[in-house]
């Protein structure tokens, strides 16, 4: 995903501005550029790919005294990865760099075109600096001509702002999109769009709000809240600890990383959303010409999204759908008829089991898709066509906001292919696609509920197993509940479809057998509840999660009241893993580094 970074000082700016982004890679990016303006000057580079084709680029330029810098790492989402479309953005006189999106750009695009701005590039960032450059005519100040453009803007964004006419000055943004300043005993003045790009340049930072908005030189910074009151600067001190500032105050990256989903899922709906449809930049629509059935192929987890996806495909898009274990699926010779599509689904882009599955669908001439978190893996390289995830470099063993992304995007795809089948009626479309905007607010972890979970833990740490049952996409819900529970607890833990624990696990039922029960209000709700009762009467100890009171359970975690299932699936998505994290940290496991466990599984 985009990283920014700033600088203003008299360091040598293009290391220091490289440096940053080095330390951003992690989070994904397909272009990368710097502006420079120094002695009255503007030096610009911008390069397609890895950070080292920016440093070649800029190879000969030599930064002498007092210089200020924006840099900027891309994850295309408005237009492709070029040059072009890689910031900083230029007008006149002026640069930006910009995270987030502008949602009103074709509307001000529109407006500033017939005003004369030539636009270069397909990205929605490009209009900020033309606005910028359009009230810097009449404002009395640059700095209020910068005010005048965010009150124009409507999205999510984190904006630094260079221009000619105030060399030594940085204007800054944040609404939406991360955003932190820092400042040294040699006076420098940096940014960035995480800590890590400041970590050992800087000792004391202020991490902005949504709505702070200001400007900064080396002798002043000047910070302003959504109200236009001027805010106190309270620095903190920066840890020069690059794991645990990585960890950014969390106890684990996966902590982190369970309360990065509401971040990540809003950077992975991005650009997808419009009011009555889906779009997805990266796919052509005749690769789903011909196809009447989809296969969906994976491992572990991400067998676990293409579970959930085999019901909403089949709901929404009214098209066949089969969900092979990749292990299973290379050696059982299946038998593949060129109408199917064939998508994988992979965190890594490289689990061995699932890219050989993906060759041998290709060598069988199925047309293939992948969807995954990193750009430029062996899946997307091989694949005909790939909708990337962008839940950021997954750190913690089990994955969570990588799950979150995955049927985050299997959701929109299920819809994009309900429109195309016309399967789905427009106005249940538009329907989910507001669902589909509510997911950030969705996954946010409630402190309350929380500190429940770490407290009901300690009821949780013996036993002789757990099942995790609920019905419908609860059930791959239950598990992955269940998966996560084992890989960082070591406990014994099973999923299972709720109306299936008669046919035989019902017989395990004793007070040392737990059961987490996922009973959602809006998906047969009163099935699930009979199935809970059963186990209930034979004295399984019960956790329900659940919106609604259940009097048959030992203990109730209480979810918020949703509009839909879908809302419902992903708040207890995000119990289940914080649950199976304070029963694992209770147990005094590595719950970043489990046991026999690896990130990538690139063996058979
Ligand atoms: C579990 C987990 C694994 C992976 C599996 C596939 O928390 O992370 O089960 O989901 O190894 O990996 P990818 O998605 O990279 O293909």
């Amino acid at each position: 995903m985009c990283g920014i970074v700033g600088y203003i000082g008299a360091k040598p700016v293009k290391k220091i501005l490289i440096d940053g982004l080095r330390e951003l890679e992690y989070r994904g990016y397909d272009s990368a550029g710097i502006a420079v303006l120094q002695q009255g000057g503007f030096s610009l580079f911008k390069a397609v790919g890895k950070l080292i084709n920016l440093e070649e680029k800029a190879k000969e330029f030599e930064s002498n005294g007092f210089s200020v810098g924006i840099g900027h790492t891309r994850w295309a989402t408005h237009g492709k990865p070029t040059e072009l479309n890689a910031h900083p953005h230029l007008g006149q006189n002026s640069y930006v760099v910009h995270n987030g999106i502008i949602e009103n750009y074709q509307e001000l695009k529109a407006m500033l075109t017939a005003q004369g701005a030539q636009f270069l590039s397909q990205t929605d960032t490009e209009v900020i600096v033309h606005l910028f450059e359009h009230h810097l005519k009449t404002a009395a100040s640059a700095f209020e001509a910068f005010r005048q453009t965010l009150a124009r803007l409507e999205g999510a964004y984190a904006v630094l702002l260079v221009n000619g006419s105030v060399p030594d000055t940085i204007f800054f943004a944040k609404h939406g999109s991360p955003m932190i300043i820092g400042r040294n005993t040699d006076n420098d003045v940096l940014f960035g769009s995480s800590d890590a790009a400041l970590i050992g340049k800087c000792n004391e930072v202020i991490y902005l709000e949504d709505g702070h908005y200001g400007y900064a030189s080396s002798d002043e910074v000047a910070l302003f809240d959504a109200q236009d009151r001027e805010v106190v600067l309270r620095y903190v001190p920066l840890s020069d600890n690059k794991l645990s500032a990585q960890k950014e105050g969390y106890r684990f990256f996966m902590e982190k990383e369970i309360y990065e989903q509401s971040t990540v899922l809003a950077d992975t709906l991005m650009g997808r959303l419009r009011d009555r449809s889906i779009y997805f930049e990266e796919i052509d629509p005749s690769l789903f010409e011909g196809i009447n059935e989809i296969k969906l192929c994976a491992c572990g987890t991400s067998y676990h999204a293409a579970l959930v996806a085999s019901y909403l495909f089949e709901r929404h898009a009214h098209i066949r759908t089969s969900v092979e274990i990749a292990s299973e699926f290379r050696y059982r010779d299946p038998f593949l008829t060129s109408d199917t599509l064939f998508v994988v689904i992979s965190q890594s882009g490289e689990t061995a089991d699932t890219l050989e599955s993906l060759k041998m669908a290709k060598k069988s001439g199925l047309k293939t898709m992948v969807i995954c978190n990193v750009d430029n893996s062996s899946m997307v390289r091989l694949a005909d066509a790939s909708i990337l995830t962008r839940a950021g470099i997954e750190k913690g063993v089990a994955s969570t906001k990588a799950f979150a992304t995955q049927v985050s995007v299997l959701w929109m795809l299920s819809l994009y292919l309900g429109e195309t089948r016309k399967t789905l009626p427009a106005t249940e479309i538009e329907r989910q696609i507001q669902l589909l905007r509510t997911l950030p607010s969705t996954v946010a972890v409630d402190p309350a509920t929380h500190e429940q979970l770490r407290r009901l833990s300690k009821r949780y740490l013996h036993g002789h197993g757990f099942f995790f049952i609920g019905r419908d996409v609860f059930y791959p819900l239950a598990l992955e509940g269940a998966l996560k529970l084992k890989e960082i607890s070591y406990l014994h833990a099973e999923g299972y479809p709720s109306g299936e624990m008669k046919h035989g696990p019902i017989a395990l039922a004793d007070p040392e057998l737990f059961t987490i029960a996922l009973l959602p209000q809006h998906k047969l709700y009163d099935k699930t509840k009979s199935n809970i009762e059963e186990l209930s009467a034979r004295d399984s100890t019960i956790c329900s999660i659940s919106p609604l009171d259940f009097d048959k359970a030992d203990d109730h975690i209480r979810t918020r009241a949703q509009d839909d299932y879908m809302l419902e699936f992903f708040e207890m998505m995000v119990v289940l893993q914080l649950l199976s994290m304070e029963i694992a940290i209770r147990l005094g496991n590595d719950v970043d580094m489990p046991r026999n466990l690896a990130k990538s599984v690139t063996v058979e």
